[in-house]
């Protein structure tokens, strides 16, 4: 969709209080946005002032120029139910929305924690619904591809980690050993039974109309990417392990000229690090890890954000990160700003303000 004229021309405040229609800050932490019919919808986790567990579920927002949003409601609510897996108080995070061209559905993931359990349960999410704003009906969670082992775990790895199980498991953690043993694939067969663990996470759909789950994996430890079903609600059994071990978050995928890049943190809980880029020509891999994308001041620490979407503008990316608050998950704010490709490579600079005109300077 062509942005032009005045909406062209209205300016984005990383980093700022973003008001709504209602005038009340946009509430749609670690979220993503989606191109439908000729508007943008923004989805994210409604971030209460007290607790970062979700007490209200999924929000939506809708806008023309990507700068003023109106509130559309919550699209996928949490529940009352007690015993139901998105019962209120569970940890719903970094929501992503994607349309199914074939099913017209919008079908939306989500990292799911059960209510109590902290972290441990490392679920992904899935919910649908007919409308792009919603109401989204949860359909199920789980972990990722039982009893099945990633496509680039083979040979002489995977007889490893099956005859010297019980020695690796006794490994002590961060030793080299223990290294070579994860690198192996030890928590892959750890988890073989139950699925693989699913956290930090994002959805993306390739031009052949084709769509991917990327998660942090094996306690976070690293990275896999799962294809998905024709309909985009399960896992098709397919899929790879990258950045082994290096301990990553919050991805954020993105194609451009037919070459994939995938931009995530660290993994500090809410504080900032510095984010990563890496690149692919096949997004089962192989990724190669390139330099931190983001330069200048505050670079190091991605500007105080961490990764959540890139948004493809007409060919145009938009990198979007959260900057987190957790003593008041509310005030949480947003920065966006422009990925400029230098060299071939995508470059992320501050900006106190900027617009969608910028793009073509
Ligand atoms: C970092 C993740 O990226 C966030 O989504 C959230 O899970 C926090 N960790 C929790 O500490």
């Amino acid at each position: 969709m062509q942005i032009v004229g005045r909406g062209a021309s209205k300016k984005f405040y990383p980093g700022e209080i973003w008001k709504d229609n209602n005038g009340v800050h946009i509430n749609a932490h670690g979220g993503g946005v989606i191109n439908y019919n000729s508007t943008y919808y923004w989805f994210g986790e409604y971030k209460s002032d007290t607790t970062s567990s979700a007490m209200v579920g999924v929000t939506c927002y809708s806008s023309k120029n990507l700068v003023d949003w109106t509130n559309r409601g919550v699209a996928l609510a949490v529940s009352d139910d007690e015993s139901s897996d998105i019962a209120k108080g569970c940890i719903l995070e970094r929501p992503k929305v994607v349309y199914n061209k074939k099913t017209k559905k919008f079908v939306m993931w989500f990292h799911l924690e059960l209510k109590g359990n902290g972290y441990s349960a490392a679920r992904y999410g899935v919910a649908v619904s007919n409308n792009v704003a919603g109401p989204y009906k949860y359909i199920h969670s789980g972990r990722v591809n039982p009893n099945i082992y990633p496509i680039n775990m083979i040979g002489k790895d995977t007889v490893d980690v099956n005859s010297h199980y019980t020695d690796m498991m006794a490994l002590k953690w961060w030793t080299p050993e223990w290294y070579d043993a994860i690198k192996k694939g030890l928590f892959v067969k750890r988890d073989l039974a139950s699925g693989q663990m699913a956290r930090d996470q994002t959805v993306f759909v390739d031009e052949d109309g084709k769509a991917y789950h990327i998660y942090s994996s094996e306690d976070n430890l690293t990275l896999q990417i799962a294809e998905l079903t024709d309909d985009y609600t399960a896992h098709t059994g397919k899929y790879a392990r990258m950045a082994i071990s290096e301990m990553n978050e919050a991805p954020a995928v993105f194609k451009r000229n037919g070459v994939y890049w995938m931009i995530t943190s660290g993994c500090t809980g809410w504080a900032p690090n510095k984010a990563r880029l890496f690149t692919a020509n096949n997004i089962m891999g192989p990724w190669k890890q390139l330099p931190n994308p983001c330069i200048g001041k505050g670079a190091d620490l991605t500007f105080g954000g961490q990764s959540t979407y890139v948004l493809n503008v007409n060919g145009e990316f938009i990198f979007m990160a959260d900057v987190w608050r957790p003593e008041h998950p509310s005030d949480a704010r947003y920065i966006w700003l422009p990925i400029e490709f230098k060299n071939d490579k995508p470059i992320i600079e501050w900006r106190d303000s900027w617009s969608l005109s910028d793009f073509n300077k």
